[in-house]
Order: structure tokens, then sequence, then C-alpha cells
């Protein structure tokens, strides 16, 4: 953990995830998210397991890669974990820290929380989840 509140405000207001959010969804939020720091290597998710976390870049690089071999790079304001926590199911791919990261981390109750305080975050989830699932056709397909 690092940070005050106000440091915590800040870095919400950094992350496209929670923009356009009120100073009071942010204030409300901010309490539902805890900061953590990770150096290179750290695997954050690994596919099979049971999450229960959903991550959100603050700073650095991490790599998904997928139980079929894709490797999908993420940086800063992309978040990840989401699928475990909407339906339960284990990590569909394995996570790992690329060099030294900032992150914000949700828990599971945290994230059910979160979506009721800003609706306009479920539609961002769900607009990136619809775009990671057509990327995946369009790789899948591609194989012959
Ligand atoms: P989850 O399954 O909880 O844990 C692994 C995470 O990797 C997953 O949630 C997504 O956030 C992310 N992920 C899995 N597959 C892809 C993909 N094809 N493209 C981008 N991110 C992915």
């Amino acid at each position: 953990m690092w940070g005050s509140k106000s440091s915590k405000v800040a870095l919400f207001k950094k992350v496209p995830l929670f923009d356009g959010l009120t100073a009071g969804q942010v204030e409300q939020i901010s309490r539902l998210a805890d900061e953590i720091e990770v150096r290179e290597g750290r695997r954050l998710a690994t596919a099979g397991e049971t999450g229960r976390e959903l991550f959100v870049i603050v700073e650095g690089r991490a790599t998904v890669k997928t139980p079929r071999g894709r490797t999908i790079r993420l940086g800063r304001g992309d978040f990840f974990g989401e699928m475990s926590l909407i339906d339960g199911a284990v990590r569909s791919a394995t996570v790992t820290a690329d060099e030294p990261m900032k992150l914000l981390v949700v828990g599971q109750r945290e994230f059910w929380e979160l979506l009721n305080t800003a609706p306009s975050i479920s539609k961002k989830i769900m607009s990136t989840l619809a775009a990671r699932l057509r990327d995946a056709d369009a790789a899948y397909s591609k194989v012959p």
C-alpha cells in the first residue's frame, strides 16, 4: 500500500475506467480498492486457478497468456481479472507483471458494490469484454 486518501483519489482520476464519475462517486469507490505495488515477474492471475480480484493498472505493463498460447500485452489504464469475478469460474489466462507495477485491486464483494455505485463502469467493462471476445475470435479463426 502507498499514498494517502487524496493521492488514491488522484490515482482514480488517471484511469479511463473511472472517467466521468462525480467527486462523490470517486470518494465512495476509492474506499473499495487497495493500492498495491508488485515486482517484475509477479504472477497476478493463474489460468485454471480461482481468482477473486479485479486489477486496474496504474503504472507498468503486464502480459496475458491464454491457455491456447496467445499473448496480449496490457498497460496503464487497462484492467484484468474481471472475467472470474463476473462468472465465478477459474481464471481464463495467466497474467504476469513485465516490470514493476502499481495497481488498484478490487475484491469480489467490492466489485459488485463498485458497479452499483457507478453503473458507467459496467458499461466500460462490458465494452472491453466484447472487444476481447471479438479479438479472440478473430485470432482463432486465423488458425487453420
Ligand atoms: P480472468 O479470467 O478473471 O483472469 C485472467 C484475465 O486475463 C481475464 O480475467 C481477463 O481480464 C484477461 N484476459 C483473458 N483473455 C484475454 C484476452 N483474450 N484478451 C485480453 N485479456 C484477456
